[in-house]
């Protein structure tokens, strides 16, 4: 697509493993390098405008280079950028957590998505006792020990469900269950239930293309950990602000002991949280012994950024999750009435504004076991059509297409046509 990118990737290759930084981030023949980006834009090494529905695989939920999310962190870079003591804008953003989260009654704030779903385990083995965690197949819950076990995302895309390099010491505390499989959940827990720190949970699995919870999976899972002592976490890294201000949580009804969250919160930075009861909360150092450290945990951009961005949530409003309802909508219809018309089997997963098209005979893809089955190949001819009509959607079965309130509707019709075109592209098999 892009000379340039592919004389960036060459010198990249020689110095980056594969040229990247993180790995869902290479695709064949070489990915598009950027420049910039802005609103729902990115412009490619070669200057080409691309729209993007990858949006930060999900952080970008108000777009790139939001107004007053830059003006907030241009402020806090004229008053210094990392001070390594408290500062009033935490306890702000942990309010702002806290008021949206009914959950949440305290927040340690963290950098990453994976180092919040590592503390969050090692805050349950912490504050139970117990060591072992059951989690679901094809969750992916970041790329640290105890849950780089049947991980979805690039560690599914690449064939590396359990990575080389984690100690089986560790990985055998790790249990797996499927997903939307509350009964065997539930067998598991009453083999172990002594044993079992914590069930860890994506509540709309994210990181093996878009699947939802079926009806009573999460309540169930509510049920059983609370009845056997066990803590239950909502990895929220995805969802949290994303599928409602309160997550997924909010938009199910269902109430985690602990929860994780990053991406929307901050609309592009680096920051995270981990959230939960005051009780399980305070067994963190230096209150409890439960050791959690970091020199850029509360770095005052990051937290400028997400006070910003949830301020304009706020302004926004549900006007906001309805507009993003509506227009990933249309593009999901617009993906059922393509596919159909080109007889080409399909399932379509929506959840607010996250999306993915599965090519399959299956009558849903509910589970990790069905999207393994599906046709990786005609999602690949998909991607690569869609980039040629300079939409971008992650290039792989495995991850979701995102929608951002900066996307206005002709960029929408943009992509539901962009779409159509990598369907009939699926249809003749490549040929566009
Ligand atoms: C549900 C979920 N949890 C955790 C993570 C890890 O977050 P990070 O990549 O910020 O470490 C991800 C990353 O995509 C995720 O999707």
């Amino acid at each position: 697509m892009a000379e340039r990118s592919a004389a960036l990737f060459e010198r990249a290759k020689k110095i980056m493993p594969s040229g990247v930084t993180s790995p869902v981030r290479y695709f064949e023949p070489y990915p598009f390098f950027v420049k910039r980006a802005d609103g729902c834009h990115m412009w490619d090494a070669d200057g080409k405008k691309i729209t993007d529905m990858c949006c930060g695989y999900g952080a970008l939920l108000l777009g790139h280079r939001r107004k007053e999310i830059i003006r907030a962190v241009e402020a806090q870079l004229g008053r210094g950028t990392l001070y390594c003591a408290p500062t009033d804008a935490e306890s702000e953003l942990a309010e702002m957590i806290i008021s949206r989260y009914p959950s949440v009654e305290m927040v340690r704030l963290v950098n990453t998505g994976g180092e919040a779903t590592m503390t969050a385990v090692r805050l349950a083995r912490g504050y139970t006792g117990r060591s072992k965690v059951l989690k679901f197949e094809g969750c992916y819950h970041g790329a640290h020990d105890s849950v780089l076990v049947g991980a979805g995302s690039g560690a599914a895309h690449y064939g590396v469900p359990a990575s080389a390099g984690v100690p089986k010491s560790v990985s055998r505390d790790t249990m797996v269950a499927e997903y939307n499989d509350s009964g065997a959940a539930e067998s598991i827990i009453e083999r172990h239930a002594d044993e079992i720190a914590c069930v860890i949970v994506e509540p709309v699995m994210a990181n093996m293309g878009l699947i939802p919870p079926e009806p009573g999976f999460l309540r169930r899972l509510r049920k059983v950990t609370r009845d056997n002592g066990i803590l239950l976490a909502f990895d929220e890294v995805v969802t949290g602000f994303r599928v409602a201000p309160g997550g997924a949580q909010q938009h199910y009804n269902v109430s985690p002991d602990i929860t994780t969250m990053a991406k929307a919160m901050s609309n592009g930075f680096g920051i995270a949280a981990v959230g939960g009861k005051k009780r399980i909360m305070r067994e963190l150092a230096p209150s409890g012994p439960v050791y959690q450290a970091s020199t850029f945990a509360g770095n005052p951009l990051a937290v400028s950024a997400a006070v910003a961005s949830l301020r304009v949530m706020d302004r926004l409003g549900g006007a906001m999750y309805e507009r993003l309802d509506r227009n990933s909508r249309h593009i999901a219809d617009a993906v059922e009435d393509a596919a159909s018309s080109y007889g080409i089997p399909h399932v379509t997963n929506r959840v607010g504004s996250m999306m993915q098209v599965f090519f399959t005979d299956q009558r849903k893809v509910g589970s990790s076991a069905d999207a393994l089955r599906c046709n990786r190949e005609k999602f690949q001819i998909l991607c690569r059509t869609m980039l040629k009509k300079r939409v971008f959607v992650a290039p792989s079965q495995f991850e979701v297409a995102f929608l951002s309130d900066a996307h206005g509707s002709r960029d929408v019709e943009r992509v539901a046509d962009a779409y159509g075109a990598g369907l009939r592209a699926v249809r003749d098999n490549g040929k566009d």
